[in-house]
C-alpha cells in the first residue's frame, strides 16, 4: 500500500458529525434550526463525551484523562517511548451551536485512526486524539480553559474555582462526572500538534480556496464590567439627577465601535456580547449593569494600547453618568504564530492531494493556540457556507469540505508520526 493513496472516509466522519450533533440539540426560535447546546460539563457535555470515548475504545484507542477532564486517546506507536503526535479539539459548544465547531477537530482525529486501521498502518510514534475541556470559554467566563491547563498557562486550582453564572465551580462539576483523572497537570510535550478546524468567518467562503493554512490566532481580551449607578423614577427623576448604568453601558459599546473604526487600533474587533441590567424594568433608571467586553486583535502591541485607552475611557464614563465601574480581566492570550514547519506541513500536504490553500490568521481562539507552548502546533481551516457563520445553529460546512480537511489532516500526521 502506497501510504500518499489513502483517503479518510469521508461519510463515515459526516456520519459521526451528525451524531454527535443530536446530543444536546434543541430548537432554534430565532433560526427555526435544529442547534447543539453542549456547554463545558454539563449532563449533555457528558453524554457526548461517552458517545466519542465509547467510539475511540472501539477504534482500540486507550482513554486516558487529565485533572481538568481532557481526554487523550492514544494509538500505539512502534516505539511507545516517542512521544506523541497529537490531533484535537473540543466538543463543548455556545449556548447557540451548529455541529461543527471543535468536533471536526475531534471526530477527524478519530477518523484518522479508523483510516490508519482500516489499512493496516502502524506508526512509529504514537499518535494521541485530545478532546480539550471549555474551549468555548462560556460557561467558566475563560476561554481554552482545558488546553491552558495541559500547557501550564492557567494553574489547575485557579481553574477548578472559575465558577458559571449560577456559582457552580468547574472544580465541583468535574468531582460531580468522576472527571478528575490520572494525566498530571501540564501534561508532557506532545511531538507535535494539530487541530482541523471550520473557519468560523468569511474568507475561505468568499473564494474556492479549499484549504487555510493557519499562521497563528490573534490576540484575545475579554474582561467584564460591573457598572453601578442609583435605580430612580423614569417619570420623575430629571436626567442631570440620574446616575444611569445602562446609559453607561451603551456610551462604552459605543466608544468600543468607534475606536474599531477609526482604524487607530489595527485589524480590532470588539464586541459586547452580554448586557444584563438592573433591576431590568421598563419604568426604572439602571441601577447596575453587567457588561462584557471581547476584544481581538492580530496585533499585540495595538490590543495593549486599546485596553488602555478603553480603560481611560472608563473613568470618563464613571464622571459623565456618575457611575462607578470595576472592570475585570477575564481571558488575556496573546497573538500565536504558528510554527514554520508545521505551516509548511500544512501546506505541502493540501498541494499533495490537488487542493487549493491560502494562509489564514485565525479570527477565533483554539485550543491549538495553547498547545503551540509545548510543541510546534499547527492547524487545517476548511471553509463553512452562508458567509462561514458560526456560533449560531446556521453554522454548515460540506461534507466534501470536511474529508478534505481530514485527509490534509491524515497526510500531516501521517507524516509527523512516520508510518
Ligand atoms: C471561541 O470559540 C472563541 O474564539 O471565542
Ligand atoms: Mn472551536
Ligand atoms: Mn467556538
Ligand atoms: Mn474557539
Amino acid at each position: 500500500m502506497i501510504t500518499s493513496d489513502i483517503r479518510v472516509d469521508g461519510d463515515r466522519l459526516w456520519r459521526s458529525l451528525g451524531e454527535l450533533g443530536d446530543v444536546g440539540a434543541y430548537s432554534d426560535d430565532d433560526t427555526g434550526l435544529r442547534g447543539v447546546r453542549r456547554l463545558a460539563l454539563t449532563d449533555a457535555d457528558l453524554a457526548g463525551r461517552e458517545l466519542v470515548t465509547g467510539w475511540m475504545r472501539a477504534a482500540g484507542l486507550t482513554v486516558t484523562i487529565d485533572r481538568i477532564g481532557n481526554i487523550y486517546a492514544r494509538r500505539d506507536g512502534r516505539d511507545n517511548t516517542l512521544a506523541p503526535v497529537m490531533v484535537g479539539s473540543h466538543i463543548d459548544t455556545v449556548a447557540t451551536a451548529g455541529r461543527f465547531d471543535g468536533c471536526l477537530g475531534v471526530l477527524g482525529g478519530l477518523e484518522v485512526v479508523h483510516t490508519l486501521n482500516d489499512h493496516g498502518i502502524a506508526t512509529e510514534r504514537p499518535i494521541e486524539v485530545a478532546v480539550f475541556t471549555e474551549e468555548e470559554g462560556v460557561r467558566f467566563g475563560t476561554d481554552m480553559l482545558g488546553s491552558a491547563v495541559a500547557a501550564g498557562r492557567i494553574d489547575l486550582a485557579d481553574a477548578r474555582q472559575r465558577t458559571d453564572p449560577d456559582g457552580v465551580s468547574a472544580g465541583a462539576e468535574l468531582d460531580r462526572h468522576g472527571l478528575v483523572g490520572e494525566v498530571a497537570v501540564p501534561i508532557r510535550a506532545p511531538f507535535a500538534y494539530l487541530e482541523c478546524h471550520i473557519e468560523q468567518g468569511p474568507i475561505l467562503a468568499a473564494g474556492d480556496t479549499r484549504i487555510g493554512v493557519v499562521q497563528g490566532v490573534q490576540a484575545i481580551t475579554w474582561l467584564e464590567l460591573q457598572i453601578t449607578g442609583r435605580a430612580a423614577h423614569a417619570g420623575a427623576t430629571p436626567h442631570h439627577l440620574r446616575r444611569n448604568a445602562g446609559l453607561a453601558a451603551a456610551l462604552i459599546t459605543v466608544r468600543l465601535n468607534e475606536m474599531v473604526e477609526s482604524g487607530a487600533y489595527g485589524a480590532m474587533l470588539a464586541t459586547v456580547g452580554r448586557q444584563v441590567n438592573y433591576p431590568n424594568l421598563i419604568n426604572i433608571v439602571p441601577e447596575k449593569s453587567l457588561i462584557t467586553v471581547d476584544l481581538r486583535n492580530p496585533d499585540g502591541a495595538a490590543m495593549a494600547r486599546a485596553h488602555a485607552d478603553l480603560a481611560a475611557y472608563l473613568a470618563e464614563v464613571e464622571q459623565l453618568a456618575g457611575v462607578t465601574i470595576t472592570s475585570r480581566t477575564t481571558a488575556e492570550t496573546p497573538p500565536v504564530v504558528f510554527a514554520e514547519q508545521m505551516r509548511d506541513l500544512v501546506e505541502k500536504h493540501a498541494a499533495n492531494l490537488g487542493m487549493s490553500s491560502a494562509p489564514i490568521t485565525s479570527g477565533a481562539g483554539h485550543d491549538a493556540g495553547e498547545i503551540a507552548a509545548l510543541c510546534p502546533a499547527g492547524m487545517v481551516f476548511v471553509p463553512g457556507l452562508y458567509d462561514g457563520i458560526s456560533h449560531n445553529p446556521r453554522e454548515y460546512s460540506t461534507p466534501q469540505a470536511c474529508a478534505d480537511g481530514i485527509d490534509v489532516l491524515l497526510h500531516a500526521v501521517l507524516e509527523l508520526a512516520v508510518a
